[in-house]
């Protein structure tokens, strides 16, 4: 047996062993860890007492901002009165209520809609709805998957194998099979700071054409991407790229996937991502925003086709055997409906279209920030790229992101990346204090 290493702890002297942290450095961050402890708001507070703006709604979750009572009175209501209840051939009110709610705001025909836990459980749903559909109709050779390169699909075994992120696929063995991964759409080379969708690229939709010369088309189910890929650093698709794609999937019987986990409920300035670019999927995830972040809770929404091949089925038969335990969790259902009342109201929804443009023009004032290699923006996301150290990369990004977490700004990154995406209630003062830390820390980092 090896000694372990001495407790760490934090501020409040509160042990940090146990908690084996996700997508984080454990030792790295239990040696000086960054702890919020309530919030409020667009901000949070850190057990050092510091007010911290919050430019990533949490993890892309929060998107109308914290500590919403009407939510939590919501939740609190729902739990006293009905706090759990089983799923499977068993049904209760808020969760056909909630349903109801979210095929009012989704683009017209998506009609149906699958609870799941959280995004990546909201994958591999969507993908399994896509095998079982080809499969219902009497298509079963229809059974392989085309992610993307850079594609970011959350942690499940079928969301690392379509994603396109070698950390996250390296270690876990064979994954899925029949896999294969159009090419991403990053390309500094022909451009770097543009603004909003860039000009070139849309081409590289052809790729599907090469995989359906390659493998046939009779063996495609579906293609997934994310709209506006963001865990890979804000990969915001060339003009025309989506509607190639959607063109070329109908052509060949290929079933389009969006994953809008990040792009659902108000990112761009409107509902979803279908609805910006103007091109509608077969299927699409979602998750974090459906909840405002505030329990755990995902969502898939499905066309009328999809959803009726499925309801071809013998009488008495389950349609899609598929489900979790916390599939329509009553608490998530009402954090869910208080969410879309909130959304609603403040007209949250489109509200990143009103604040799009300063938001673009304040965040491309960053060019000639130090270190700065290119600067991308969609809606209320944008993406910094820096410039590596030799044979050190991302290593800068991160330590902005802890000076700017000491400076009193939470940003993110993902390798070199800064990636923001703050909750759609901010106002312009924010977006200046944003960029004033961003540029003060970019000129301290070495
Ligand atoms: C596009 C996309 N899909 C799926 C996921 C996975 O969601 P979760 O972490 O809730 O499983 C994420 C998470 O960031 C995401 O950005």
């Amino acid at each position: 047996m090896t000694a372990t290493a001495p407790a760490s702890t934090t501020r409040s002297n509160q042990s940090l062993d146990a908690y084996w942290m996700p997508f984080t450095a454990n030792r790295q961050f239990k040696e000086n860890p960054r702890m919020l402890v309530s919030a409020k708001g667009m901000h949070y507070r850190s057990d050092d007492n510091r007010s911290i703006l919050d430019g990533t709604a949490g993890l892309w979750c929060c998107n109308a901002g914290h500590g919403h009572k009407k939510i939590t009175d919501a939740v609190a209501r729902q739990l006293d009165e009905l706090d759990f209840a089983p799923s499977f051939q068993m049904g209760h009110p808020i969760a056909f209520e909630f349903a109801e709610r979210l095929k009012a705001v989704a683009p017209e025909g998506f009609n149906h809609v699958f609870f799941t836990g959280s995004g990546s459980e909201s994958v591999d749903t969507a993908l399994k709805m896509a095998l079982a559909y080809h499969r219902a109709r009497g298509d079963s050779s229809r059974t392989r998957l085309i992610g993307r390169e850079r594609g970011y699909h959350g942690v499940g075994f079928g969301g690392i194998s379509v994603g396109g992120i070698v950390n996250n696929r390296r270690h876990f063995g064979s994954l899925l099979t029949g896999v294969d991964h159009l090419r991403h759409t990053h390309d500094l080379s022909r451009n770097a700071f543009s603004k909003g969708q860039p000009d070139f690229g849309a081409d590289l939709a052809d790729d599907l054409e090469a995989m359906v010369a390659l493998h046939g088309a009779e063996t495609i189910a579906a293609v997934i991407v994310e709209p506006v890929a963001g865990s890979t650093g804000v990969l915001v698709p060339p003009k025309g790229y989506l509607e190639r794609l959607r063109a070329l999937c109908d052509q060949h019987g290929i079933l389009l996937i969006f994953d809008e986990v990040i792009t659902g409920f108000g990112r761009l300035g409107t509902p979803f991502a279908a609805d910006f670019f103007g091109v509608k999927p077969d299927l699409f995830t979602t998750a974090k925003g459906l909840t405002n972040g505030v329990v755990p809770m995902g969502a898939v929404f499905a066309r009328d086709h999809i959803h009726d091949a499925f309801m071809q089925a013998p009488d008495g038969a389950i349609e899609l055997f598929h489900g979790y335990t916390y599939s329509g969790h009553p608490a998530a259902c009402a954090a869910g409906i208080a969410t879309l009342d909130i959304y609603e109201s403040r007209k949250l929804l489109t509200r990143g279209a009103e604040l799009a443009g300063i938001w673009e023009d304040k965040m491309h004032a960053l060019r000639d920030a130090r270190h700065v290699k290119d600067i991308r923006n969609l809606g209320l996301i944008a993406g910094i790229e820096l410039a590596s150290r030799e044979g050190a990369v991302g290593k800068r990004a991160y330590e902005a992101f802890v000076k700017c977490f000491e400076a009193g700004v939470l940003i993110r990154v993902t390798g070199e990346i800064i990636a923001l995406s703050p909750p759609l209630i901010l106002e312009e003062e924010h977006i200046d204090e944003m960029v004033d830390t961003l540029r003060k820390v970019l000129s301290e980092v070495a």
